[in-house]
């Protein structure tokens, strides 16, 4: 089979030639995404009918049109039967719709058929119709060369009188029809995010959903699908997919009764009632979908690789991540600019690239109860404004961060004061702060033009290199009561689209500018601020071993390079403690930071730190931008962990390996690695060892044997091609 299907890719066209295509006689659409097809095509009823996303087509001829299914029973009707691309909830429709819609005149019967399409270049709009209303939808896909494919809608509102959207969905994924598929998602909590969870798909639906007004922490937008037949690591069908949305958003992962398996994505249906205008549209937010034959760990490589050049800002070309001190788990709000000066002396003595003063510096904040929405430097504090600690810095050779908290209030602050309407409430309703704050309703223009205008002025006035933007708290009260009650739902959707154009009028002002997204730890991670933030706080709990299992979830999902892991002192979060090697050596397989209070180390503390500093500057252009292969997981009953990380240009790998604690002397599993090429010789440095001289056919087949042992063990390799 392999030789047929390398052969195939030899034949097809290049990428961006004709990689879509409208066969007129079939009446098919062709989108190929590098090593991937996704088939559509028109059926009898000029309904558009999902065909296949899989593996990459080579003949036109080979593709089937699309036919519409014969009903069930008089409870299934073919509407109902027949796998429809977007269908809206109508004609007896009993999947989840991609659109529900109640007219004016109380009609909630929508049926979209096929009316024209337009293909440019690497993208297709399909433009469909109500079968009696002007209402109108254009499907929107691209393709990318990494296989993945992009869809969204837009949804026009052609009728002359008022209507509302129930559902706005993104898109549908449809499987090969089937059973026995599974389910992987990443769940989690504040300081628990992004844990994998792996299940069988039944029939039913399984709603992930964000109803917090974020992305949160509980559900990220990301799933995938493996099966039927046993997936690995390393092997076997995986389609999995992503929203990029920061605000309400779901995932419906359906088995029919007649064993269709679909995901539909979208903004979620909660609290959700949006009405267009006549000649008001609503554009959905994107949901990007994927396959690879070759498991999960190439479901990541191609997904990773795609974020770095189509979706992080800056694409390919993008900076490495510095490496950035942070001072919050040193002084929480107790900062100053002597005290944040002594930290920044020590930061620069390990080769820390940017140094981020935290939370404390502006108002009347002193703890958690006051000052949020005063974004003026405290005098006290800081007597020569934030200038006179950029200046100490920038003299040490780092650049300058800045934390703030820009959607937030505390009721004990000047803006509250002087507008209490502008958080979020219901009128005549307690308004409930959780950290002793309230959410200002950034979907309304007053309140989003003031953010703007204070973050600009902060940024004009000082050198400041990055801002760490958090949002530590989720919505309650979702009122806006200055808009009519009908308009009010659209609160959901205006607030995180004018987040987004704060952060890029921002970004564009400033186009030095780097952002951190911070909700909390990794309450606001996803493709949508992916786009707009170079680097995202992935979670307050930097136990390095609840790490592990934290980086692997999030790994799955998004670009090693966006992941920001800091070493921290212990005990810390359960209490733990682990030795400082295992925890720069946890931290160092994403971008690297250090939160220490660098004021209680002693010379052999810093001394270690400078050499693993060193070390991961020497690798870590493979770290945040190779390819990431995750040898051994840290969910294996045997405690050993091991990531391997191989550069684009395959002249440098490098290893981490940890092992949470040896029992009854066993040594660890040899290490198999992957990604080499077998007929190159490598120089192989164990971490403080000594060079050997090893084939990739050697390292990949016969494997590493590390000696590991103990409680908290971690080691790393590197491998240079010679
Ligand atoms: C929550 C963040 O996740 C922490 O890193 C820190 O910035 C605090 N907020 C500050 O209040």
């Amino acid at each position: 089979m392999r030789p047929l299907i390398l052969c195939a890719f030899l034949l097809a066209p290049a990428f961006g030639a004709d990689s879509i295509r409208f066969l007129a006689e079939k009446r098919v659409f062709v989108l190929d995404a590098g090593p991937n097809t996704y088939v559509l095509g028109l059926n009898e009823r000029g309904e558009i009918q999902p065909l296949y996303f899989g593996q990459r087509l080579w003949r036109d001829q080979d593709l089937p049109g699309a036919r519409t299914m014969p009903e069930w029973a008089s409870f299934d009707r073919t509407s109902t039967t027949t796998p429809q691309e977007y269908p809206g909830y109508g004609a007896g429709l009993f999947v989840e719709p991609g659109l529900k819609v109640t007219l004016q005149n109380g009609v909630r019967d929508t049926v979209l058929k096929y009316v024209s399409h337009e293909i440019k270049g690497d993208t297709l709009e399909i433009r469909a119709k109500d079968l009696g209303y002007d209402l109108q939808v254009s499907l929107f896909y691209h393709v990318y060369p990494q296989g993945i494919v992009e869809k969204h809608t837009v949804i026009t509102n052609k009728t002359p009188n008022v209507l509302t959207l129930e559902s706005a969905q993104s898109g549908t994924l449809h499987l090969p029809q089937g059973e026995g598929y599974r389910l992987t998602y990443l769940y989690g909590r504040w300081a628990g995010e992004t844990q994998m969870v792996h299940e069988a798909i039944n029939p039913g639906v399984k709603v992930l959903e964000s109803r917090r007004g974020n992305t949160s922490h509980q559900a990220n937008p990301w799933f995938a699908i493996d099966g039927p037949e046993p997936v690995s690591e390393t092997h076997g069908p995986v389609w999995f997919g992503a929203l990029g949305w920061s605000g309400n958003w779901r995932l419906a992962v359906e088995q029919t009764p007649h064993q269709q398996v679909r995901v539909t994505g979208g903004l979620n249906t909660f609290d959700f009632a949006h009405t267009l205008k006549p000649g008001e549209s609503l554009e959905t937010p994107p949901f990007y979908l994927g396959f690879t034959d070759q498991g999960f760990g190439e479901a990541s490589r191609a997904f990773h690789r795609f974020q770095r050049e189509y979706i992080l800002p800056g694409g390919l070309t993008s900076k490495a991540r510095p490496i950035l001190y942070n001072s919050w788990e040193a002084t929480t709000f107790d900062v100053n600019e002597q005290g944040q000066t002594e930290l920044a002396k020590k930061a620069a003595s390990l080769g820390v690239e940017r140094f981020v003063m935290d939370d404390g510096w502006f108002g009347a904040r002193n703890d958690d109860h006051a000052g949020l929405g005063d974004w003026t430097v405290n005098p006290k504090k800081f007597p020569n404004g934030l200038k006179g600690l950029i200046a100490n810095v920038k003299s040490l050779g780092m650049d300058f961060g800045l934390w703030v908290e820009p959607e937030m209030v505390n009721p004990n602050s000047d803006l509250y004061r002087a507008h209490p309407d502008w958080a979020m409430h219901f009128p005549d309703r307690p308004r409930s702060e959780a950290r002793n704050q309230l959410i200002l309703n950034m979907a309304r223009d007053d309140a989003k033009e003031h953010i703007f205008t204070v973050l600009d002025k902060l940024v004009s006035e000082n050198e400041i290199a990055f801002l760490k933007w958090d949002m530590n708290r989720n919505a309650s009260e979702p009122g806006w009561p200055e808009v009519a009650p009908a308009e009010q739902k659209k609160m959901w959707l205006q607030y995180t689209r004018n987040v987004y154009e704060i952060i890029d009028r921002l970004r564009k002002k400033h186009p030095g500018l780097e952002i951190e997204s911070c909700s909390g730890g990794g309450g606001r991670i996803d493709l949508g601020i992916l786009r707009r933030v170079d680097q995202v706080w992935t979670s307050d709990n930097t136990d390095a071993l609840d790490r592990l299992k934290i980086q692997e979830g999030y790994t799955q999902a998004y670009t090693p390079k966006a992941m920001m892991a800091w070493v921290t002192d212990v005990p810390n979060f359960n209490g733990r403690s682990t030795p400082l090697a295992f925890r720069f050596l946890v931290a160092m397989q994403g971008s690297l930071g250090i939160g220490n209070n660098l004021n209680h180390w002693k010379a052999e503390d810093f001394a270690l730190a400078k050499k693993m500093v060193a070390y991961y500057k020497q690798v870590r252009t493979t770290v945040q931008t190779g390819k990431l292969y995750r040898l051994a997981s840290p969910r294996d009953p045997s405690g050993f962990q091991s990531s391997q990380y191989v550069a684009e240009d395959g002249k440098q790998s490098v290893v981490f390996a940890t092992l949470h604690s040896q029992q009854y002397g066993r040594p660890v599993p040899i290490l198999h690695l992957q990604g080499l090429d077998e007929k190159a010789v490598y120089r192989v440095t164990v971490l403080d060892g000594r060079p050997v001289e090893l084939s990739g056919a050697s390292l990949m087949h016969r494997g590493l044997e590390l000696r590991l042992g103990g409680d908290y063990a971690a080691t790393s390799v590197l491998i240079e091609r010679i």
